[in-house]
């Protein structure tokens, strides 16, 4: 059974990002290979692009599609083995998730890090317990530690604006007043490893990502130096990986301006906090890319389904 849990399930970026262009040029280019075929998609957490581009995406395929906001209306789930349920979780994922795998054919999954366990959260215990017991094959519509739909719609938006054969890009760190999880930037710098790209990733100390993602990635604690002839700015908070969860600093000098922006194009995953993350200025300027990227998103998603779809007949 193949699932959709992480770029590494892409066999060849450039055949994907070929295919993202095509899409967007004729939406109903994969015919409807999902009639008769249902996709059940379990949100743990909130959603506003995720939710509808997927639901879109599968609409275009044929899928009929069901939605459950699992975080606010399913039982609290268990994940460990062995352990006396006596306390505020009500159900095992073993039985949760067959019983879903009942129901459809296909399984979305969207569930943050706890970011209160590092182990755990980057065991996937969540994602890895529905794709080990549902029977089914899973799609991440962000995990624990990645997002693939959003890192395949960055590089398609990237793919769509690019002049340079090598452009420069920064993943550069944003202040933010919550604790958010690693997901978008482990998956960013996951799929620009993979494109022909100039990367430097900046973040204060104390924010370095997990060593399996940023090795080899150019990287400095001086934003300006990091800035300096970037053609593509993507801007995103994380918390601390090796405190982890923490929130080290909210230094607001880290926010982005169109004067630290240049002539690059900026880019976001959304939601983001104005004049926080970014200035009104970088938001309401020419160079934004976000909604570009919110609506590659629904041609990320859609050739993820396809995927799915073509490889579990
Ligand atoms: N970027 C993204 O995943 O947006 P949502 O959280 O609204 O789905």
């Amino acid at each position: 059974m193949k699932h959709f849990c992480n770029l590494s399930d892409i066999e060849y970026l450039p055949q994907w990002l070929e295919r993202g262009a095509a899409l967007r040029e004729t939406p109903d280019m994969l015919g409807t290979p999902g009639q008769g075929r249902t996709l059940c998609l379990l949100f743990f957490n909130n959603s506003l692009r995720t939710r509808l581009s997927t639901q879109l995406a599968a609409q275009r395929l044929g899928l009929e599609v069901m939605v459950m906001n699992f975080g606010s209306e399913g039982w609290q789930l268990e994940y460990a083995d062995g352990v006396v349920m006596d306390g505020g979780k009500a159900e095992h994922v073993k039985e949760a998730a067959q019983v879903v795998g009942q129901y459809a054919d296909y399984v979305g999954i969207r569930a943050f890090a706890s970011l209160q366990d590092r182990e755990a959260d980057y065991a996937e215990e969540v994602l890895n317990g529905f794709a080990r017991y549902s029977g089914v094959p899973i799609l991440n519509m962000e995990s624990a530690t990645a997002h693939p739909l959003q890192a395949l719609a960055d590089a398609l938006t990237l793919e769509q604006y690019r002049s340079k054969e090598k452009p420069k890009v920064v993943l550069s760190w944003a202040p933010h007043p919550r604790a958010l999880p690693q997901a978008v930037a482990n998956s960013f710098l996951d799929v620009m490893k993979r494109m022909p790209v100039e990367l430097v990733l900046t973040h204060p100390e104390g924010y370095a990502l997990a060593p399996s993602l940023t090795e080899g990635v150019q990287t400095t604690h001086d934003q300006g130096a990091a800035l300096d002839g970037a053609d593509f700015v993507y801007v995103k908070n994380w918390s601390s990986y090796s405190d982890y969860g923490a929130v080290l600093t909210q230094d607001p000098a880290w926010m982005m301006t169109p004067e630290k922006l240049g002539d690059a194009y900026f880019m976001h995953c959304l939601p983001l906090r104005r004049n926080v993350v970014a200035a009104d200025g970088v938001l309401d300027g020419g160079q934004s890319l976000v909604v570009q990227q919110a609506a590659n998103r629904t041609l990320a998603a859609q050739l993820a389904l396809e995927h799915l779809i073509r490889n579990n007949p």
